[in-house]
């Protein structure tokens, strides 16, 4: 079994996926447990997840994304969802709206790393429309579309990307 270290290390985005390999329910589970244990502001998990398995609601989501056709090979795409009205009663309008953004993105980047450690890969795809989205899937108004994040068994194993220099990033004071 991997490390925590080895587990961020073997994370790339992976936008090939084995035909016809689903992902097991227990691990589906497990990804979603493990995710949902990040931190939020509050402790109020200010984020909805859909879940998207069927082929047919699969193909549709690309109609919406349509530069990643990889969305309907994936066996799985996840929909992290911003839910401000959680966050909102307790930080008000303006902290609210962007602790949600935060809780969700924290969430979906979890996700990622979960499906690493369950023997799966995953991109996350953060160009799509919106409305269309949140209408094919019936996500109430007020929860807004933030991620979506594809999973299922590689067919690929990308070139790793190179990072910048911590030197130009961080500052040690
Ligand atoms: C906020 C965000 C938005 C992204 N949007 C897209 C996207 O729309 N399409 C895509 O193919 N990859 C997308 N990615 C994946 C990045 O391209 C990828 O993480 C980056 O190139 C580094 O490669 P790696 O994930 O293999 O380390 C996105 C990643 C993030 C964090």
């Amino acid at each position: 079994m991997w490390s925590f270290f080895e587990t961020v290390r073997n994370r790339h985005s992976v936008r090939r996926y084995e035909p016809g390999m689903s992902v097991e329910h227990e691990k589906l589970h497990a990804i979603l447990e493990t995710a949902t244990a990040a931190p939020s502001a509050g402790d109020l998990q200010a984020y909805r997840i859909f879940v998207v398995t069927d082929a047919e609601r699969r193909e549709q989501l690309v109609q919406f994304s349509p530069r990643h056709a990889f969305i309907a090979e994936a066996p799985v795409c996840m929909v992290f969802c911003a839910d401000p009205q959680r966050s909102i009663a307790t930080f008000g309008e303006q902290a609210g709206k962007m602790f949600a953004i935060q809780d969700t993105t924290i969430v979906a980047s979890y996700a990622q790393l979960a499906a690493v450690a369950a023997g799966l890969a995953s991109a996350w795809v953060g160009s799509f429309e919106s409305q269309g989205i949140a209408d094919l899937l019936e996500i109430p108004a007020a929860v807004e579309p933030i991620s979506l994040i594809t999973i299922g068994y590689p067919a690929e194993l990308p070139e790793l990307t190179p990072r910048r220099a911590l030197t130009e990033i961080v500052d040690f004071l």
